[in-house]
């Protein structure tokens, strides 16, 4: 393992003031996003929409440290035949890769899920480094309800976290690890505080375990929120004070970042709740954040699917980034928006 790789790697993707875009949705969830709009999910339409985003020049080169991206898209061409992946290096930014083959539902426990994706992921690692990925992305899906998440669902996904971990760390790729405490539910605020402890508790013991370099890794967590179908709504100092807690516990402070996900909320909390979290600061890793629906859900919808909505949608990511950019340093307030 080279450890000081990792290292650079790793504390150049939480860079002052930059965070991630996550673009990694497979083909399965890009369709979703696109029927929203009402745009047919082709390998073309795919691409014109990434590569849009890719091409915001000043958003990416200010804002964004590293770009998530699904198989197909490392392996796409932009419209003038640049490897989309050159196309990001090109502002700076550092390529990555989703690797996991996505959450399915775990035998013998309904209602909870476990990620596959670790058989032949040697060998896929040694290729996505060759086509120029510096980083990886693994998800593990925690859902709560009543009696879960059991014990043996925290101990399967965290326990594949840390093998890919150190397969990546193998081939010189950072892994992002995240346990995604899911937020539908009936649940209330401290009930995620409690499954969200478990799950990075048990996530830091078997990532010890299995010898990860934590200097050469980033955290991807979810917020400390209340279930989307609780009446009641923890407020914006609450989630900042309750998230940080949870992590100053479990976190160790060898680990150089944490890059949230947005997970649901909206672009206003996603914002706002990163924000809060570095202005009450004194935090021995960096917080920024890695979002997939909170950076695209407005250019998305701007585009459209037309071209000439390419000045506009670019815009509107470029506002998204500048705003959770300055959110990473805890220098924005609700006016800027
Ligand atoms: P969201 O920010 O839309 O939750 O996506 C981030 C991500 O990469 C989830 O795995």
């Amino acid at each position: 393992m080279n450890k000081q790789a990792l290292e650079t790697i790793a504390q150049a993707m939480v860079t002052d003031g930059k965070g991630i875009l996550a673009a990694d949705e497979s083909t399965g969830t890009i369709k979703k996003r696109f029927d929203s709009i009402n745009v047919d999910s082709t390998e073309d339409n795919r691409r014109d929409y990434r590569e849009m985003l890719f091409r915001t020049e000043d958003a990416m080169r200010e804002h964004i440290s590293g770009v998530i991206l699904f198989d197909e898209t490392l392996r796409q061409k932009a419209a003038d035949g640049t490897p989309l992946a050159q196309v990001i290096a090109d502002t700076g930014a550092l390529p990555g890769i989703k690797v996991d083959a996505g959450a399915k539902p775990m035998a013998g426990h309904d209602g909870e899920m476990v990620t596959e994706g670790l058989d032949g992921l040697r060998d896929r690692l040694n290729e996505y480094h060759a086509l120029g990925a510096k980083f990886a992305k693994w998800r593990a899906v925690i859902n709560i309800a009543d009696g879960l998440p059991s014990a043996a669902c925290l101990a399967a996904n965290t326990h594949a976290l840390a093998r890919y971990a150190a397969l990546c760390q193998e081939a010189e790729i950072v892994p992002i690890v995240e346990p995604e405490v899911i937020m539908d539910g009936t649940h209330t605020v401290e009930r995620c505080y409690e499954v969200t402890t478990a799950a990075l508790t048990s996530l830091y013991e078997q990532l010890g375990q299995q010898g990860v370099h934590l200097e050469g890794t980033i955290l991807k967590p979810n917020m400390v929120v209340s279930g989307t179908e609780n009446s009641v709504q923890a407020g914006l100092e609450q989630v900042a004070e309750m998230t940080l807690d949870c992590f100053h516990k479990c976190v160790p402070e060898a680990v150089p970042g944490i890059v949230f996900l947005s997970g649901g909320q909206s672009d206003h909390d996603a914002t706002a709740h990163l924000d809060a979290m570095n202005k009450i600061g004194g935090l021995p890793w960096k917080l920024s954040f890695s979002y997939g629906r909170a950076l695209q859900a407005a250019p998305l919808k701007a585009w459209g699917g037309k071209a000439e909505n390419t000045a506009t949608a670019q815009a509107a990511f470029a506002h998204r980034a500048k705003m959770n950019g300055l959110a990473a340093r805890g220098a924005w307030s609700a006016d800027m928006e």
